[in-house]
């Protein structure tokens, strides 16, 4: 019944009447009951309805496949490439940073839509360490002081820092606080490709700025200290403070934008990753060479005291040494030194590793050697196949289960499961963040396929494999 109706009654008596019989009603049988009656019913059925669910197969479409590329090119927009995917790093003419917002300058021709969608892209917030330890700042199109719109070159004023040429320009976007501790991957994703532009001859007299404190051991992990050093003679980094309240802001004429979140297909070639991987490796002392055959190391890597560790990791260290009739050595990341970090994996000819930030230490895998990255339960994301697309490795993404047998599934898992399953989960942001959290379990006989497969293919090259003739 619409107010309307109500309007044409004769006066208010009507609503109260009707106000005062349902108070009647309420005193026999309260709604309230009824609603919890019903609810108990229905999740009693929804929960035997779930309860026979089996932990569901990957059922993902076709995977974006990765090719080699040229190299990078300066464009008048950004750096954009194709590896994996579209992906650009944007490149902004007058930029201000100042407390409460980012301001791209008056006179930007607007961004070509291959760079809004490209994966890094532009991005409509950045994140600083302010009164908030990762506080949102807007970016925004304004005016800039003393910047000449239709030269896109500075004027000297007091109302401004300029900082001239063109410039790289990081900020903590996506680099996590508290207890899950830096991030090395979004990290990574800031850095690597800062290290690779310094080597265009365009980028000679570059710095990157980068709104982050080195010294705060929460803020940027050891591991990128460390790699930033390999390349110091390289690529120069100055840590910027953020800009405070009421302070001029910090301004650059030109600068490439890392910020987005990107597809990590950002290094681009085979030639790029060896040159990365040598300098590492020279840098730690760790021999250069390809994996062994009959290979020698096979490490599994074991998140002790994390998310994503390994539940069965003892059943699969056994069932690998069984298969491959080596021993297998166990690797433990964390924090340690960065040569430290990279000999977990840089000697190895097998790795066995649940996926995880850890991982951008795959960069120094041995060119031959295969690497299996295992997920749990409805988690997955192709990040690392992308990183090491032109690693010369051999990559298998081995998707985790849940024992049937053992503990049953969580409940929560099961409504997962049910409702959203491997191929959505991802982009819906409670199942993400859930099943990211989650322990591994590896189905030993799926596993033991994707083993045979490797082996029949001559990836993995096992004491008295026919392969070692072949190749010989
Ligand atoms: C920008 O520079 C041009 C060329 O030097 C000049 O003619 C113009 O007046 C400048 N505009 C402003 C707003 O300063
Ligand atoms: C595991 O992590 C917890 C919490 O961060 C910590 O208190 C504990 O010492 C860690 N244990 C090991 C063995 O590292």
């Amino acid at each position: 019944m619409s107010p309307g109706d109500i309007s044409g009654r004769p006066g208010w008596s009507f609503v109260k009447r009707a106000f005062s019989r349902k108070r009647r009603y309420r005193r026999f049988v309260r709604p309230s009951t009824l609603i919890a009656v019903f609810l108990i019913f229905f999740f009693i059925s929804a929960s035997q309805w779930i309860l026979p669910i089996y932990p569901p197969l990957p059922d993902f479409d076709e995977p974006t496949s990765c090719h080699e590329a040229d190299g990078y090119i300066l464009e008048d927009k950004g750096i954009c490439m194709n590896t994996c995917g579209d992906l650009c790093f944007p490149r902004v003419h007058g930029i201000c940073f100042h407390h409460s917002e980012v301001v791209l300058c008056d006179g930007q021709l607007p961004f070509p839509q291959h760079v809004l969608d490209a994966s890094g892209g532009l991005p409509s917030e950045m994140r600083f360490d302010m009164e908030k330890p990762r506080m949102k700042v807007p970016v925004v199109y304004k005016v800039c002081p003393g910047w000449n719109a239709s030269t896109l070159i500075a004027s000297d004023t007091n109302s401004a820092r300029w900082i001239r040429g063109l410039q790289m320009v990081a900020d903590l976007s996506f680099m996590p606080i508290g207890n899950v501790g830096p991030n090395p991957h979004h990290e990574a994703e800031k850095v690597i490709p800062a290290i690779i532009f310094s080597q265009l001859t365009e980028f000679q007299d570059s710095q990157l700025f980068w709104f982050a404190d080195p010294i705060d051991p929460l803020m940027i992990s050891k591991w990128t200290l460390g790699l930033l050093n390999v390349f110091s003679e390289d690529l120069k980094v100055k840590y910027v403070q953020p800009v405070a309240k009421g302070e001029e802001p910090l301004c650059f004429e030109d600068a490439i934008l890392f910020s987005g979140i990107t597809n990590s297909g950002y290094i681009p070639n085979t030639q790029t990753h060896d040159w990365l991987r040598n300098r590492i490796l020279k840098h730690c002392d760790i021999p250069v060479m390809t994996a062994n055959r009959p290979i020698q190391n096979v490490v599994m890597v074991h998140r002790t005291n994390s998310s994503r560790n390994l539940k069965n990791f003892d059943d699969v260290k056994s069932f690998l040494e069984e298969e491959l009739q080596t021993p297998v050595k166990m690797a433990i990341p964390g924090p340690w030194p960065f040569c430290d970090q990279v000999k977990l994996v840089a000697e190895a000819d097998v790795v066995l590793t649940p996926h995880g930030s850890h991982n951008v230490n795959l960069l120094a895998v041995r060119p031959g050697a295969t690497i299996f990255e295992l997920f749990p339960l409805l988690y997955y994301v192709d990040w690392y196949k992308h990183y090491l697309h032109a690693g010369r490795v051999n990559f298998y993404e081995v998707f985790g289960t849940w024992p049937m047998e053992k503990s049953s599934m969580p409940f929560q898992m099961r409504v997962f499961t049910l409702f959203y399953g491997w191929k959505k989960c991802f982009s819906a942001k409670h199942c993400m963040n859930y099943g990211k959290k989650q322990g591994i379990y590896l189905d030993l006989e799926h596993f033991s396929s994707q083993l045979q497969t490797s082996i029949s293919k001559c990836h993995i090259t096992a004491l008295r494999s026919s392969c070692i003739k072949k190749i010989d």
